[in-house]
């Protein structure tokens, strides 16, 4: 994908290189800014014209208050944080751990706020550089927001991690059953993507075999009933998810 390219000169400093802080840096160097970081808590922050905060959210007040005299214009990269302590927010919807590519960036959403025109608009643009979509979250719905991205990535693991240890629990080891479930869980994804949660959902609660979801509970009873609650719950919104199609 082609992206735009940077304004000419455009100086941007990183600060935090934690998981964003470094593939973030990567990227923007990639488009074309001149970027300094990612920058370590006792690193000096040259005078730049955009700073950008890859801390945790606790952090942001402390490391703007550091920021601020050297920077133009103070963005800051938290889903859920609203514009207390930053002139713009550029939230990628992605999750990072680290290693990824400065490519990462194309073709995702970046959620993106501003102060002033001017500062959403250096966010938009940021964005764009990075090969990312815009779209405006305004500081009254980002925890809303925020909730449906963990949804989404963070708490979906807790479901897969649920059935790596059923799967385990009967005997398969935990780097086959990852790669075996695998291909069935991006499946499901990209059904849910272009058909919505309740023309996806398959399976004994979408067939009404209520026999067989009592089997596999019994299984998890005996096997792992630490996973108890979290399959009951599930199936109650599988069963919800089912009525909603007929
Ligand atoms: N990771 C993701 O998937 C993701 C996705 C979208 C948005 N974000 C956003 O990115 C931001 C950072 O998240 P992360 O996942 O990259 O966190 P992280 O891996 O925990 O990294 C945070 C980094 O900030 C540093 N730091 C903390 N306080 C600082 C300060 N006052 N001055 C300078 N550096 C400081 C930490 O250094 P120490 O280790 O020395 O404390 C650490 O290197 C958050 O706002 C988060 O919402 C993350």
């Amino acid at each position: 994908m082609k992206t735009p390219s940077a304004p000419l000169g455009t100086t941007i400093a990183v600060i935090g290189a934690g998981r964003l802080g470094g593939v973030l840096t990567r990227a923007l160097r990639g488009a074309g800014f001149a970027v300094t970081g990612p920058l370590h808590r006792e690193e000096e922050v040259p005078a730049s014209d955009i700073v950008i905060l890859c801390v945790p959210d606790a952090e942001i007040a402390a490391a703007a208050a550091v920021a601020r005299p050297r920077a133009g214009l103070l963005g800051h990269v938290s889903g859920a944080t609203g514009l207390d302590d930053a002139d713009f927010s550029i939230h990628p919807l992605q999750t990072f751990t680290g290693g990824e590519a400065p490519d990462v960036f194309h073709g995702i959403g970046a959620a993106i706020a501003g102060c002033t025109e001017d500062a959403e608009r250096t966010a938009a643009q940021l964005a764009e550089a990075l090969g990312a979509h815009p779209f405006p979250v305004d500081d009254a719905h980002r925890a809303g927001y925020h909730a449906a991205a963990s949804l989404a990535s963070n708490l979906l693991l807790v479901v897969l991690d649920a059935a790596e240890q059923a799967a385990v629990a009967a005997g398969i080891r935990s780097d086959e059953i990852r790669e075996l479930l695998a291909p069935l869980v991006d499946r499901t994804v990209e059904n849910w993507a272009t058909q919505g949660a309740s023309r996806a959902l398959t399976g004994p609660i979408a067939r009404g075999d209520e026999q067989t979801v009592r089997r596999q509970r019994d299984a998890i009873s005996q096997q792992t009933p630490a996973l108890l609650p979290l399959f009951d719950q599930l199936a109650d919104g599988a069963r919800a998810l089912a009525r909603a199609h007929h």
